[in-house]
């Protein structure tokens, strides 16, 4: 049984795969067509934090999929009403996976644990898998091609960075954090990554000016993520000088393309000028997580239907 805790449960080949399923399950759709690839399938979506993007492409990528999809929130009681291998075990017997997001990876951690069904992490802490992967492809569209691409995060070393940074690990793109002292991706997610891809190419710099100047994609997130609500104050003075601006994009390429996997606090981190204007992708890059997530979910629960189907890249 395989899960997606972190892109670390994916090689780059089966990552590759996955991109290359979503977009032939895109370009399906375009034309009309919803192969249903999932029929009678159920998946669940526990969700311990608020989601727009992550639950509604779930739900409507399992209906397109000629599946379903239900939304378990706070009312099954998980970790509150019944040991964690009871709730696990029985959720196993209805559903064919679960895509989770939680407060602390651990609990996707331990949730997998079981092997009751395959999960998915929809957001921890930690990692933001299906971001990433819909990030990738979004850089891909845009470019036709991800090796050797220089990805800038102008922003903090949280959950949505730590993936792209793996990401860009895995498929040969080098990827720089500008970032002030103190908001570093950590060391053990760097030497994890070290490990596994010896010649990712990954930097940290506190300039962004300096960091955009060859970038192809810029990218940035909220200051404060769900869950730091206390440090929002101190966040917000420690990045003051990371916005995404129309100061910050006039270092860089005219051929940058902007992304933000949102929601977005506009005037914080980035402008309204920046996220509306001819470079931003953030529209396609939020659409984009359907159709990641519909190939994620065939890959895991019907992978034999991608061999016989989709050309890989
Ligand atoms: N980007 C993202 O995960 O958005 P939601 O929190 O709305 O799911
Ligand atoms: N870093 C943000 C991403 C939200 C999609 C958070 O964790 O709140």
């Amino acid at each position: 049984m395989r899960h997606l805790l972190t892109l670390f449960d994916l090689d780059p080949n089966e990552l590759n795969s996955i991109l290359a399923t979503a977009r032939y399950l895109k370009d399906e759709l375009r034309s009309g067509r919803r192969p249903p690839i999932l029929e009678r399938h159920t998946l669940a979506l526990l969700f311990e934090k608020p989601s727009l993007r992550t639950r509604v492409s779930f739900e409507t990528g399992m209906t397109q999929l000629g599946g379903g999809s239900l939304f378990l929130g706070d009312d099954v009681g998980w970790g509150k009403r019944e040991s964690p291998a009871d709730f696990t075990n029985v959720l196993g017997q209805f559903v064919d996976a679960v895509a989770c997001r939680s407060k602390k990876h651990e609990r996707v951690e331990e949730l997998a644990s079981f092997n009751a069904m395959p999960v998915i992490n929809s957001l921890t802490d930690l990692s933001h898998p299906c971001q990433a992967i819909a990030d990738v492809l979004t850089i891909q569209e845009a470019f036709g091609s991800l090796t050797g691409r220089h990805v800038v995060f102008v922003g903090d070393g949280n959950n949505v960075s730590r993936s792209l940074a793996l990401a860009c690990a895995m498929l040969g793109m080098h990827f720089t954090l500008a970032r002030p002292d103190g908001y570093e991706l950590d060391q053990p997610w760097l030497d994890r990554i070290a490990a596994r891809y010896p010649d990712a190419k990954i930097d940290q710099v506190c300039d962004p000016s300096a960091a955009v100047k060859h970038a192809d994609a810029i990218y940035t997130d909220v200051w404060t993520s769900m869950g730091q609500e206390a440090e929002s104050k101190i966040r917000r003075q420690a990045f003051a000088d990371y916005q995404l601006n129309a100061d910050l994009m006039a270092a860089a390429p005219p051929t940058a393309r902007v992304l933000h996997c949102l929601p977005a606090v506009r005037g914080q981190e980035i402008t309204d000028d920046v996220i509306d204007g001819s470079q931003s992708d953030v529209i396609n890059q939020a659409g984009n997580r359907m159709h990641a997530q519909k190939a994620l979910l065939v890959f895991l629960l019907r992978p034999q239907w991608i061999d016989e189907n989709v050309p890989q890249a």
